[in-house]
C-alpha cells in the first residue's frame, strides 16, 4: 500500500504507548484514524492531540472505547468506523497487556485468561471482524498485528503466557497472510523493549479477570521511544513487509532458537540415504500454500 493519503485506519490500544505512536505516524501520512482503547478517555485524548496537530484542514481522528477481548465490541468498533468514514483500509491490532510476572506453574487462572484473551483472542477478533469486511470491500487493505521479539523465539522467563501469546501471533499471522486475497496485506510487528506503560497494564485489568491492580513498577519501562515504532510501522505498511522489525540486536537472540533446533536435527535426525520414505515436504508445502486464494 504505497500511498496512504486519505486512507482510514483503526488502531487498537492506541490511548498511549506504541498504539498512540502508530496512530500519530499514520495521521502524519494523511491517514484518518480511529483511536480505540479500553480506556476511552485515553483514546479520546490521543485523538484530540492528533487532530490538533493536523489542524482544521488535516486528517480526521476520532477516539472510541473498545475492549478487544469482546468480539461484539470489536464488531461495534468496525460499525462505528465504517459509519464515520464510509471505508476502512488499515487495522492495527495492537492492544496488549503484560500480566504479573512469575513462574509458569504459579500463574493464576484469571491472569492466564487475561493475557490470552487480550493478546491472542483480541488479535483474532480484529483480524476476523476487519478481515471479512476488507474482503467484502474489495479494495487494497492492510492488517498489522502487534507481536514482539517473543514472536521470533525469544523467551521471557517469568512471563510464559505472555511469550506464548506473542509466539502465537506470528503463527496466526503467517497463516492469515496465505489465506487472505492478495489485496489484503498482513504484517506482524515485532518490537523489542519500548518505553511505554506496559508494566502497568494491571491498572486497566477488567473486572472479569480480577479487576485493576497496582504493579508498583516504574513506568515507562526502559527501551526505544514509541515514536520510532510508529514510524517503522508506517514504512512497513507502505512496503507491504510481513515482518516489521525495530531492534537490530534481537536478531542474535532469535538466531539462538534456530541454531538450537538445527543442532537438535543434526544430532537426532540427520539426513541419510533412503530417508525419502520420511519425506512429507510435498504434502506440507501443499497445506502451507492452501487452496487457491479468493
Ligand atoms: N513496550 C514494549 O516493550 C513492547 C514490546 C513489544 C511488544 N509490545 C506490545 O505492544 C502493544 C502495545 O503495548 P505498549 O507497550 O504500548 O503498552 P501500553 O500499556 O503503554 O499501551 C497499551 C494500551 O492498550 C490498552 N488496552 C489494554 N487492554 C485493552 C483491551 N482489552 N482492549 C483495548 N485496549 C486495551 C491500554 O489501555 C493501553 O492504552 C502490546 O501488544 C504489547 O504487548 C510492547
Amino acid at each position: 500500500m504505497h500511498e496512504l493519503r486519505d486512507r482510514v485506519a483503526v488502531v487498537t490500544g492506541a490511548g498511549r504507548g506504541i498504539g498512540a505512536s502508530i496512530a500519530a505516524a499514520l495521521a502524519d501520512e494523511g491517514v484518518h484514524v480511529v483511536v480505540a482503547d479500553i480506556d476511552r478517555q485515553a483514546a479520546e485524548a490521543t485523538a484530540a492531540t492528533i487532530s490538533q496537530k493536523a489542524g482544521p484542514d488535516g486528517v480526521r481522528c476520532v477516539g472510541a472505547g473498545c475492549d478487544v477481548g469482546d468480539l461484539g465490541a470489536v464488531d461495534a468498533l468496525a460499525d462505528l468506523s465504517w459509519g464515520e468514514f464510509g471505508h476502512v483500509d488499515i487495522v492495527v491490532n495492537n492492544a496488549g497487556i503484560f500480566p504479573p510476572a512469575g513462574p509458569a506453574v504459579d500463574i493464576q487462572e484469571h491472569d492466564a485468561r487475561w493475557v490470552i484473551e487480550i493478546n491472542l483472542f483480541g488479535v483474532w477478533h480484529g483480524c476476523s471482524v476487519f478481515g471479512k469486511r476488507f474482503v467484502e470491500q474489495g479494495t487494497p487493505a492492510h492488517i498489522v498485528n502487534t507481536g514482539s521479539e517473543h514472536s521470533l523465539g525469544v523467551p521471557h522467563t517469568g512471563a510464559a503466557l505472555y511469550t506464548a501469546s506473542k509466539h502465537a501471533i506470528l503463527g496466526f499471522s503467517d497463516v492469515l497472510r496465505r489465506e487472505l486475497p492478495d489485496f489484503v496485506g498482513v504484517s506482524v510487528l515485532c518490537p523489542g523493549m519500548v518505553a511505554t506503560d506496559l508494566p502497568n497494564s494491571g491498572l486497566r485489568r477488567p473486572q472479569r479477570f480480577g479487576g485493576p491492580f497496582e504493579r508498583g513498577r516504574p513506568a515507562p519501562q526502559p527501551g526505544l521511544a514509541p515514536d520510532e515504532i510508529g514510524r517503522r510501522t508506517v514504512e512497513g505498511i507502505k512496503r507491504g513487509d510481513f515482518y516489521i522489525l525495530t531492534h537490530p540486536p534481537v536478531v542474535e537472540l532469535a538466531e539462538e532458537r534456530w541454531t538450537e533446533v538445527a543442532t537438535a536435527f543434526a544430532e537426532q535426525a540427520p539426513r541419510f540415504d533412503g530417508d525419502e520414505a520420511l519425506d512429507t515436504r510435498a504434502f506440507i508445502r501443499s497445506y502451507q500454500a492452501g487452496p487457491p486464494r479468493p
